[in-house]
Order: C-alpha cells, then sequence, then structure tokens
C-alpha cells in the first residue's frame, strides 16, 4: 500500500515536472528570464516573440567594417532592424547582450565595457519579453517598468505611439513632434529644414498629440481634442493586401521615410519621403559640401579646388579650404558661385538678413569680418543672406536663380572643367556624329550608283555607250557629271547640320542656298574642339567665324553673368557650354 502510494505519488510529481517543463518550453521564446544572454560571436541566437515576427540579436553593422562589428536589434522578420541599443552602438565578436539577475539589459563589449544600459537596475524587473508587434519590455510582475517603443532610436512601427517627448535620431538629425501637432525634422537640435502642421481645416489647440503609423500605411496624429485623426501621408501602397510591415524611419541622410518590407524578404521600398528634395536636407553634404543631382541621384562635392574632400573615401564628410583664411598670405578674395545658395533655415539673427542687390551683397561680405560667405537670392525679393563662420550646407542647381559667394584664399582655382558626368555624353555625342557622317556618305554614293545605274540602264543601247564599261561610264559620271565641289560643299553642309548646338545649326534656307554655291559656306567649328569647349585659341576663332550664321550668340548672357573667375576670356558662344561645365564640375567628387 505504502509502495504504491509512493509509486503513484512520484509518478504524479514525474507529470507534474514533465508538464512544467513543456509549459517553460512553450513561453520561452517569449519570455526572457533574468541571467540569460546573448553573444555577437553567435549571431544565430536571439529572442524572438512568439510568432517569430520580431527578433532581438545581433547583426552585423551597416556598413560592414573590418573586423566585423556587430548592433543588438530588434528586426522584422527577414533581417530589418526597427531599433537598436544606444541607437546603432557596435561592438566586436565578444560583444554580449546581457538580462542582469539586478533586472537591467546591458549591452557589454569584448572587453567588458558597459556601452549602453537600460538603467532598470533596483526597480524590481522580474521579465522581459519581446511581442509580436515589436516591443521589448521589462517587467516587474505585470507593470510595464521599461519598453524600446517608449525609447524609439530611428524608427516608428505600428503600434508604437510616438508623442511630444519623444525623438528620432540618426547622426545629427533628429524628429521631433511638437505640442501643437507640427512635424518637425532638425539638423544639430536647432536648424529646422522641415516643419510641416497640422492641415489647416483642423482648428483646434491639442493636448496631447500621438503619431502613429496605422499598419495599413496611413501616418497619422491622434489627440482627444481631435474626433477622428488627422492624416499626415499615406503610405504609397496603403492598404494593399499582403504579409508586409510599414515603418517609419529617420535615415542618416536626414530624411523622414515611410518604407515597406515583405514578411522574411528582408528588403525594404521607400514608400514616402517627407523631404522631396534631398538637397534641402541641410547639412547633407557636410561643411562646405554642394549638393546637386547627377541625372538620377543627390552628389556631394567641393566648391573649388581652393577646397578639399574632408574624407575623400566619403563625399558627404564635406570639406575644407586647402588654405584657411587667417593664414592667407595673399589676398582674401571672394569665390562666385552662380546657381548656388547656402541652405539659409532658421535661425537667422535679423542682421544675417538684409536686402541688397547682388554685387554689395558680394562686396559686404568681402569687407566684414563677421562674414563668411553670402548668397543672394535673386528671385525678386532682394534679400541677402550673410553667413557667419560656422556650419555652411550648399546647394547647387541650373534652375536656382540664387548667387553665392565665399571667402577664398586667391587666386581662385576652379574645379577642373572635364568631369566624369559629361565623358559618357561628350562619348554618346561623337559616335552620333561619326554615324551621321558615315550615313550621309554612304547615302550620296549610293544615290550615285543609283544615277550611275539609271543612266546605265536607259543609255546602255545608244551609240554613245559604245564599248565603255559599266565601271567606267560611273567613274565618268563621278569625273564630270558630278562636280567635286558640290560633293565638298554637301559635307560641309553636313557638319553645320549636326552642329550640337541648335543655334548653331543654319535654317533650311540658309542650307539651300549653301548646297547651290549661292552663299559661301564657312568652315564649319571642328566638332571636337566644340565638344570639348577648350577656351582655347582654336574655338574662340571657330565661334568667331560662325558668329554671322547664329543668332544665338547675341541673345546669350554676357560673360559677366557667368562665374567671372571660370568664364573670363571665352566668347559668349563657349560660355554656355563652360557653365555646363562648371555645373557638371561642382559635383565632382569622391564616392558617395
Ligand atoms: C570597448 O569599449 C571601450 C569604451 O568605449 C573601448 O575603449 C574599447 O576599445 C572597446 N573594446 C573593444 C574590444 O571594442
Ligand atoms: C543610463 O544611465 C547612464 C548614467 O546616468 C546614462 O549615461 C545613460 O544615458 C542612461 N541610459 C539610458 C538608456 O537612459
Ligand atoms: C514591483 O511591483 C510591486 C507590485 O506592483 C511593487 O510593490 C514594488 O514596489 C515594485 N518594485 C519596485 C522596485 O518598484
Ligand atoms: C503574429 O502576431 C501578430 C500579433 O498578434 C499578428 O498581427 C500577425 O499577423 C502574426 N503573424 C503571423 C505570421 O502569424
Ligand atoms: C498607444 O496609444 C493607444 C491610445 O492611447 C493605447 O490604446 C495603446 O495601448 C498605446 N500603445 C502602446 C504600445 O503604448
Ligand atoms: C507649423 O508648420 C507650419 C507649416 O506647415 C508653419 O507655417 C508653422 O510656422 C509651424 N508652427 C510652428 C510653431 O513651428
Ligand atoms: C485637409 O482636410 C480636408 C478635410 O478633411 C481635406 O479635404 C483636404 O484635402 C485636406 N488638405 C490637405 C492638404 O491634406
Ligand atoms: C488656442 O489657444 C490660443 C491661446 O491659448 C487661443 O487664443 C485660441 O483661441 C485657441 N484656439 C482654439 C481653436 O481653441
Ligand atoms: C549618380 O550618382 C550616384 C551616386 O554617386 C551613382 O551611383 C550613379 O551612378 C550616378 N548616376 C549617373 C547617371 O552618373
Amino acid at each position: 500500500m505504502a509502495l504504491q502510494t509512493h509509486i503513484s505519488l512520484s509518478h504524479l510529481l514525474l507529470i507534474a515536472f514533465l508538464l512544467s517543463a513543456a509549459v517553460s518550453a512553450a513561453s520561452a521564446a517569449t519570455t526572457i528570464s533574468p541571467g540569460s544572454s546573448l553573444s555577437a560571436a553567435n549571431p544565430n541566437t536571439a529572442w524572438s516573440s512568439p510568432n517569430d515576427t520580431f527578433s532581438l540579436g545581433f547583426i552585423s553593422s551597416d556598413p560592414p567594417t573590418s573586423p566585423p562589428s556587430y548592433v543588438a536589434a530588434i528586426s522584422y522578420s527577414g533581417g530589418v532592424p526597427v531599433w537598436s541599443t544606444g541607437a546603432g552602438k557596435v561592438v566586436d565578436s565578444g560583444g554580449t547582450l546581457q538580462f542582469l539577475q539586478s533586472g537591467t539589459l546591458r549591452l557589454v563589449n569584448g572587453s567588458g565595457a558597459t556601452l549602453w544600459d537600460s538603467n532598470t537596475t533596483s526597480r524590481g524587473v522580474s521579465s522581459a519579453e519581446i511581442d509580436d508587434s515589436g516591443n521589448l519590455v521589462l517587467r516587474n510582475g505585470t507593470v510595464t517598468v521599461w519598453s524600446s517603443f517608449d525609447n524609439p532610436t530611428d524608427s516608428i512601427v505600428p503600434g508604437q505611439n510616438f508623442t511630444v517627448s519623444k525623438v528620432l535620431r540618426s547622426g545629427l538629425y533628429s524628429f521631433k513632434l511638437v505640442k501643437n501637432g507640427n512635424l518637425t525634422l532638425l539638423w544639430n537640435d536647432i536648424n529646422v529644414y522641415w516643419n510641416q502642421g497640422l492641415n489647416s481645416s483642423v482648428n483646434t489647440n491639442l493636448s496631447s498629440p500621438t503619431l502613429g503609423l496605422r499598419s495599413i500605411g496611413i501616418l497619422s496624429i491622434s489627440d482627444p481634442q481631435l474626433s477622428t485623426d488627422a492624416i499626415v501621408a499615406y503610405s504609397s501602397d496603403y492598404a494593399e493586401a499582403g504579409d508586409i510591415l510599414r515603418f517609419l524611419k529617420l535615415g542618416s541622410d536626414g530624411n523622414l521615410r515611410i518604407y515597406s518590407s515583405t514578411r522574411g524578404s528582408g528588403t525594404v521600398t521607400e514608400r514616402w519621403a517627407a523631404v522631396t528634395d534631398q538637397c534641402e536636407v541641410f547639412g547633407y553634404c557636410g561643411d562646405m559640401g554642394v549638393c546637386s543631382y547627377n541625372d538620377s541621384d543627390p552628389v556631394c562635392g567641393c566648391m573649388s579646388l581652393n577646397f578639399e574632400l574632408v574624407d575623400p573615401k566619403d563625399s558627404r564628410k564635406g570639406c575644407k579650404r586647402k588654405m584657411e583664411i587667417k593664414d592667407c598670405p595673399q589676398s582674401v578674395t571672394m569665390l562666385d558661385l552662380e546657381h548656388t545658395r547656402f541652405l539659409t533655415y532658421p535661425p537667422e539673427t535679423e542682421s544675417q538678413i538684409f536686402f541688397a542687390g547682388i554685387s554689395a551683397c558680394r562686396l559686404n561680405c568681402l569687407g566684414s569680418s563677421a562674414c563668411d560667405a553670402s548668397t543672394s537670392l535673386s528671385d525678386g525679393t532682394g534679400l541677402c543672406y550673410s553667413k557667419t563662420p560656422g556650419f555652411l550646407s550648399g546647394y547647387h542647381s541650373p534652375a536656382m536663380s540664387s548667387s553665392s559667394y565665399i571667402k577664398v584664399c586667391g587666386p581662385v582655382v576652379p574645379n577642373p572643367s572635364s568631369s566624369l558626368g559629361t565623358a559618357g555624353n561628350k562619348k554618346d555625342w561623337k559616335l552620333r556624329a561619326w554615324i551621321v557622317v558615315v550615313v550621309v556618305i554612304a547615302t550620296l554614293f549610293g544615290l550615285m550608283a543609283f544615277e550611275g545605274g539609271l543612266w546605265w540602264w536607259f543609255c546602255r543601247n545608244s551609240r554613245s555607250f559604245g564599248g565603255l564599261s559599266a565601271q567606267y561610264a560611273l567613274l565618268e559620271l563621278v569625273d564630270q557629271d558630278v562636280d567635286m565641289d558640290q560633293v565638298k560643299r554637301a559635307i560641309q553642309v553636313t557638319f553645320w547640320c549636326i552642329q550640337e548646338q541648335p543655334s548653331h545649326r543654319p535654317m533650311m534656307g540658309k542650307v539651300v542656298q549653301m548646297l547651290e554655291g549661292i552663299t559661301e559656306i564657312e568652315n564649319p567649328p571642328d566638332p571636337r574642339a566644340v565638344i570639348e569647349g577648350s577656351a582655347s585659341g582654336t574655338s574662340m576663332t571657330v565661334s568667331g567665324n560662325i558668329s554671322p550664321l547664329s543668332t544665338a550668340a547675341d541673345s546669350a548672357p554676357a560673360p559677366s553673368s557667368f562665374s567671372s573667375f571660370q568664364i573670363s576670356g571665352v566668347s559668349p558662344l563657349t560660355s554656355g557650354r563652360n557653365t555646363e561645365k562648371a555645373t557638371a564640375s561642382l559635383i565632382q567628387s569622391g564616392p558617395n
């Protein structure tokens, strides 16, 4: 009897033990118990949410480094990070993420230095867990002591509430929600370069606005004072079906975007951007860097050869003067930058903004030690912005009316004229020109052959045909009937008609006159001399020669209205091209 009781009791104990083991195994994925840790050396281990939508673990740093470094991050299925400890603090392969018995979560590197701490020691934290919305929570019983949703880094995911006291950060950039419902992007916590208010139809004072991203892709602000949420933006794929995560992220380029990622894909697609013109992001090209566009992308470069990249491997790090103004042995002069402005987002003191014409704007700055650079808006406002020595962020675009000036230690050395960006075009153009020449000449000879054929066909029975061979007849045709001068004229006209600049091409009437020999044909410019736009004697002579033909030459702006240092001494005809090249050479830069 006693034995039986004993056995059944041990059975019961065994069953109870197995049951509890099974239960703890099922919940192990969710709950992280104190004392456990993750190692950077073993990136395959991670703490996952119950249905594996999100997991917390080490991922390789982006961009990759050598030796490899790691970031402890919460990632969406497929490996898309949406939160990280210490906003992306990197550790070596000896790094660990520890959930200590004291209830704090800590990132420690290989030499034992604490790089980040949740600071929840002695707050009674007994458990940690990550849920299926991507929130990492530290709890005392059922009370949330700390959560990753309340301590965002650079991203917001659906279900996460972003309130006035919170901030997204990426490098020097930050994103904030203001109490009145405005959304702002800031550089260095002061320069607001994007500020979007609520729809003007929302006419209430908000009490505690909350920004949220709905899982279907709508970014909106809710507030107790609002009857319905105020919509800020729609993701371009909003409400599209599929297992998709949409999230808001402040990029290292200072832009705020909505991205979407299909579950398991590990890839992200941009769906909305706050700043549509990337070059408008303050400081995108670093201090004294100038942002402009190649065909598609924003590129960073320096203003002239009086400057050099701070980091030749990363043009976004900005530029510096080769010779500082204070060390300048020669005279300090102004570098003139056409179609360029220095971004002048507030705060600007009133004394830094005044009314002045272009040359006054330039001269005032040159004469003042408190001024380092200036921008004349030339947009009809007559405003001149004076920039004190400090961070300068430039934007260059051929369509921009503003002119800017910056002090450099003379003499001004413009950027080299050749640039990778235009080299391809030049080749293309040369190829096109050659194709045209070959086709025209082939057509001429084809026509002659055809005429010869006709002549042979109709005249072979005539007596004059005699014993001459067809070949000889053709030669005769070329030697006698077709004037070599005429062929030469045709070829010369061809060269005129394939001028790259439409304004250099003659009118149809003129073409006929030239072909018929009524008008004397001037020597067309050597395509190469014009293409390369050298300011050499040849191309100047050429431009002089063709000026009677070109009406554009008279209307072309005078050289002085272009960057004087670059164009001085070049005839108006080539100045247009040089401006183009100045544009291109501004973006001459190292890899992005
Ligand atoms: C760990 O971090 C400390 C402090 O930042 C640093 O001095 C040390 O070099 C780091 N060790 C490794 C192995 O990265
Ligand atoms: C934790 O406390 C330390 C020291 O006060 C502080 O430097 C650190 O920023 C805090 N960490 C967090 C995540 O708030
Ligand atoms: C943890 O929670 C319990 C119950 O809510 C509370 O009594 C206790 O003071 C908390 N511990 C700390 C350290 O806050
Ligand atoms: C995971 O759980 C979340 C929250 O319950 C749910 O929205 C999502 O659809 C689930 N995903 C899968 C693949 O089960
Ligand atoms: C976000 O705010 C809503 C409404 O105030 C609330 O119901 C929800 O629990 C909050 N979510 C989190 C993760 O705090
Ligand atoms: C809010 O944003 C609007 C632009 O949408 C701007 O005109 C207004 O000045 C901003 N308000 C504040 C207080 O920044
Ligand atoms: C502002 O809200 C009104 C009414 O909700 C809407 O018709 C209008 O399109 C909104 N304007 C903007 C710029 O979103
Ligand atoms: C918002 O607050 C300001 C100042 O407190 C007040 O003058 C204004 O009338 C309020 N607007 C509304 C719509 O309540
Ligand atoms: C524009 O610049 C980007 C980044 O530097 C580069 O990847 C791209 O190939 C460039 N495009 C052209 C047309 O030059």
